[in-house]
């Protein structure tokens, strides 16, 4: 067996569940295993797991056959440890993190690995912080964590939203129709950027970019003229109009409560107001995330995993594995704390998205 410095490892996966999951603990599990002879403690529903002590040593068995699985063997939640103060323990009340520090001294880990999105690398962050030797994993479809080109995730539900896209078309063209698909996404638009484009989409609205109808309308109008009978509108759920964008923090969240449907059908409404195009409106929602990973899933999660079992045995803790100009590299948990990758609006793909004639709705 190779040299660690870690004798047994924790693991967790937390956030939205993303396709390429299973791959990437198995890719940590099997090198810490077979590499290193650590030995690996699964706990389950994410950081509920670590703070209720609810976990399971997991053998080699439980790898097999798992690569091409969705969604994650561990399961998963949102909790958020720092955030929700106060857990009762045995002697009176002590916060999830005390919980958690318990834990992770009582199943003897000398390092925990945490797959997840922006707020599951925060709270790992936090937890090094607090002294706990961790490293993270970038997951999530939003592809929307700072530092890294990329998450895995991503290209799977590129693949459903493409397909998606595809099947829209023959229904858009044989009844004339606008068709809309609301695509996940809330703060960051990649996942409706690309696949904008890779469906040819004709229009793409996306949370860093607020609409205007008025530029939609005439976009379709224009297209309607060169005797293009439908089109296909892309909308991130996150997106928003012009003139929310203006609104103040809370007026915006209380329109928004009040709205009936997601912004997908109010994109529809406001677009059959404005042209008198015939519109529908299809979510696709969590299609985006089910389902076995697509190759390139697969690969990247199967390299992350496997670059945080080398780092584990390095006692290189407090990062979390990055794909970095093609690079695999391990980057500083602070750095990805608290922080979104948006769409820069100087991003190579909105160029290509116009150049494309792509209406971003501005
Ligand atoms: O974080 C990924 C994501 O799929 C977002 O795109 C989406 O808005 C959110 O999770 C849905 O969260 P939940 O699974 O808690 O409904």
């Amino acid at each position: 067996m190779a040299k660690s410095v870690t004798g047994t490892c924790g693991i967790l996966t937390s956030g939205g569940d993303a396709p390429g999951l299973n791959a990437a603990i198995r890719a940590v599990a099997r090198t810490a295993i077979d590499v290193y002879g650590m030995k690996i403690v699964g706990f389950e529903h994410g950081y509920r797991g670590l703070i209720e002590g609810n976990c399971r040593p997991l053998s080699p068995s439980e790898f097999s056959g798992i690569l091409t699985r969705g969604g994650t063997i561990l399961g998963t939640s949102r909790e958020k440890p720092f955030k929700d103060k106060n857990w009762l323990s045995e002697n009176g009340e002590a916060s999830a993190v005390d919980r958690i520090k318990e834990n992770y001294r009582k199943f003897g880990l000398d390092c925990l690995v945490v797959l997840g999105g922006n707020g599951t690398n925060t709270t790992g962050a936090l937890l090094a912080n607090e002294g706990l030797n961790v490293i993270g994993l970038p997951k999530t479809i939003d592809n929307d964590i700072v530092e890294t080109d990329i998450t895995f995730g991503f290209h799977t539900a590129l693949t459903v939203a493409t397909d998606a896209i595809d099947r829209l078309h023959s229904t858009a063209s044989s009844h004339n129709r606008v068709m809309v698909i609301e695509l996940m996404g809330h703060k960051a638009g990649w996942l409706s950027l690309y696949s904008g484009v890779a469906g040819g989409g004709d229009v793409v609205l996306i949370p860093e970019i607020p609409y205007s109808i008025k530029s939609i309308a005439s976009h379709l109008e224009t297209r309607a003229r060169e005797g293009k009978t439908f089109s296909i509108v892309v909308v991130a759920e996150g997106a928003l109009s012009k003139e929310e964008s203006l609104m103040e923090r809370k007026a915006f969240k209380r329109s928004r409560e009040q709205m009936s449907s997601s912004i997908g059908y109010r994109v529809a409404s406001e677009i059959q107001d404005a042209t008198g195009h015939e519109s529908r409106v299809t979510v696709l929602g969590y299609l985006q995330r089910g389902g076995t990973p697509v190759a390139f899933d697969r690969v990247l999660a199967s390299q992350f995993g496997t670059v945080a079992a080398n780092m584990m045995a390095q006692g290189d803790f407090g990062k979390m594995v990055a794909l970095q100009d093609n690079k695999l590299v391990g980057v500083p948990l602070e750095r990805i704390a608290n922080r979104i990758k948006t769409v820069p609006l100087d991003h190579y793909m909105l160029e290509t998205a116009r150049d494309v004639g792509t209406c971003l709705g501005d």
